[in-house]
């Protein structure tokens, strides 16, 4: 047996997601175009995409690792670390580019001691916090845009982003 065969037998998931994965890929005509879909129900149980995930996520499609691999490095929604407990999801595109997202992130990582030239997620050691650049949260009129987990807010100042931290201490 070698060593991929041996990673991908030691993950497991647990078996009401997988009768659940089973069901999404009936819903397509082949088994490659459930890929998105089929990554999306394991990032959302994991919290993240392991290297063992794309291997098992290959398996299930009969496809190669490669072709996972490149969809959960192509797609800035996919992450290969655990998050923190608090993400921040800072909006990149234009929108919110001209309106200063840019310098939001950097704050944010300045203030979380991350490296603000790294556009992918970053965690804090303890855990807490992660910032990433996303791309279009459908709120460009406000920008800049930004999420923490699952809400929303627009027209983030530098000091609306700091009570956002506060809070979640
Ligand atoms: S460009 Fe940021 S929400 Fe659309």
């Amino acid at each position: 047996m070698n060593n991929q065969t041996s990673d991908r037998m030691s993950f497991s998931i647990p078996g009401g997601l997988e009768a659940e994965i089973d069901e999404l890929i009936t819903h397509y005509p082949q088994k490659p175009s459930a890929s998105l879909m089929l990554l999306h129900a394991l990032q959302d149980h994991f919290g993240y995409i392991s290297k063992e995930a794309m291997e098992w996520t290959a398996a299930k499609l009969e496809l190669q690792p490669i072709n996972i691999y490149e969809l959960v490095t192509f797609y800035p929604m996919f992450r290969q670390q655990p998050a923190g407990k608090y993400q921040f999801k800072v909006c990149r595109t234009l929108s919110c580019a001209l309106g200063g997202s840019h310098k939001l992130h950097e704050h944010l990582c300045e203030k979380f001691g991350l490296d603000s030239d790294a556009h992918g997620v970053q965690t804090t050691k303890d855990g807490k916090f992660s910032v990433e650049f996303v791309e279009c949260l459908a709120g460009c009129g406000t920008a800049p845009v930004m999420m923490v987990n699952e809400d929303f807010y627009e027209g983030v100042t530098n000091g609306k982003a700091d009570d956002l931290v506060t809070k979640c201490k």
